[in-house]
């Protein structure tokens, strides 16, 4: 090939490289970071929370956020504990709640209910919500022995286009109300013991770590998971993706729920943590025909699946590949990065 011929083809595929760039912008190489994320979303609208600062609660300068917002806005919170619930309700779009990272910033109540919306420490009505670096906790006293069989939820999330990176989930019981909308977890940890990722979701959960407690109250094992998809046309269902599943005492991947639900482990690993039986059908009446509980691709002593119930599922890559990709949550659309 000539000189100039080269020097050509070469130029081309700079200049193809660079529109595929433009194509996918969102997807990153680097480990994703409040920097990289802040970069993405393109603000320099910032309310700083903190005790030296104007406002001293994650609520108070949620509040002065306007109503009808529609451009990103930072509410950046300096580490510390902030002991109050949160709401950011549906009029107040495009917020990014920053924190110094899940070590250092933590919001945290601790209300116990049989009505899971009313437990909530924090509850997201809004679409376009990301969340960075944050650890939101329900420190509720009930999973110990004679406490009551309430609920405390730590994150409700109900709004759309929702993304948590680098973030932790704490509760004693039903941790994540992962209530409706497409919702993206990345990096983060999530702990509980029974039903601890529940609702109607449809979510990506990417290198998540998953941490099973023991429950004091009763002898049942708990379960990871307890999706709620009601009917075949319902888009909804939890895809766990190259996560760690983990903790001290036994559980279930998930239990039926909804008649069409669906929950995938895919590249995971699993430990002991997790039954032989791997899915169970306790407390549901009804067909598990429906139901996609599946597994692909998994490794570790708890993915051994000679023991599962009939009903649960082997997926092979064809059948896995519509769930273990962004279009799962048609993140291209509208994540600032994911992997
Ligand atoms: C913030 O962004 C606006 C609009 O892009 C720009 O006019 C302004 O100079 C920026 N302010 C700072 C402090 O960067
Ligand atoms: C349990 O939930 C009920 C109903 O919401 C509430 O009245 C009660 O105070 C809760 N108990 C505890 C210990 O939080
Ligand atoms: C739980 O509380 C919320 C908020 O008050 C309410 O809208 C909802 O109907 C309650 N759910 C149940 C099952 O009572
Ligand atoms: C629930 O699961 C058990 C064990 O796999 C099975 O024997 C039973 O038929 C299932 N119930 C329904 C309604 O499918
Ligand atoms: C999987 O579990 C079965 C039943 O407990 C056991 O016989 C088998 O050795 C296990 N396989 C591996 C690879 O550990």
């Amino acid at each position: 090939m000539p000189m100039s011929t080269r020097i050509a083809s070469v130029l081309l595929l700079l200049l193809l490289s660079s529109m595929f760039a433009g194509v996918l912008p969102h997807k990153s190489k680097d480990i994703i970071d409040g920097p990289l994320i802040t970069s993405k979303i393109k603000t320099n609208r910032t309310i700083l929370v903190g005790p030296s600062e104007e406002f001293k609660t994650v609520q108070a300068a949620v509040d002065a956020v306007p109503m009808g917002n529609s451009d990103w806005i930072i509410v950046h919170c300096r580490s510390g504990i902030y002991r109050e619930k949160v709401v950011i309700p549906k009029e107040k779009q495009y917020i990014f709640l920053r924190g110094n990272g899940k070590g250092r910033t933590a919001i945290v109540w601790d209300d116990s209910s049989t009505n899971n919306t009313l437990s909530a420490t924090f509850t997201v009505w809004a679409d376009n919500f990301v969340a960075f670096g944050i650890s939101f906790k329900n420190d509720a006293l009930i999973a110990v022995a004679d406490a009551p069989h309430n609920q405390s939820v730590a994150t409700m999330v109900a709004g759309d286009k929702v993304a948590f990176y680098h973030c932790a989930f704490y509760s004693p019981h039903n941790t994540l109300f992962d209530y409706k909308g497409r919702h993206y977890y990345e990096s983060s940890y999530i702990q509980g013991n029974i039903d601890f990722i529940f609702g109607r979701g449809q979510s990506i959960f990417q290198s998540c770590e998953i941490f099973v407690l023991h429950d004091k109250r009763i002898k049942i094992l708990g379960s990871i998971t307890a999706q709620n998809r009601p009917s075949s046309d319902d888009s909804s269902g939890f895809v766990f993706l190259k996560g760690k599943v983990y903790g001290v005492g036994d559980a279930y991947l998930g239990r039926a729920k909804g008649p069409h639900s669906r929950v995938i482990f895919a590249k995971s690993y699993l430990s002991r943590t997790v039954t032989a039986a791997g899915w169970t059908n306790w407390s549901y009446d009804g067909s598990t025909d429906n139901l996609l509980y599946g597994e692909y691709d998994c490794r570790g002593p708890g993915s051994n699946t000679t023991l599962r119930v009939p009903w649960s599922k082997q997926l092979n890559e064809e059948e896995a590949s519509p769930f273990i990709t962004i279009d799962f949550i048609d993140g291209k659309e509208w994540l600032p990065v994911y992997y």
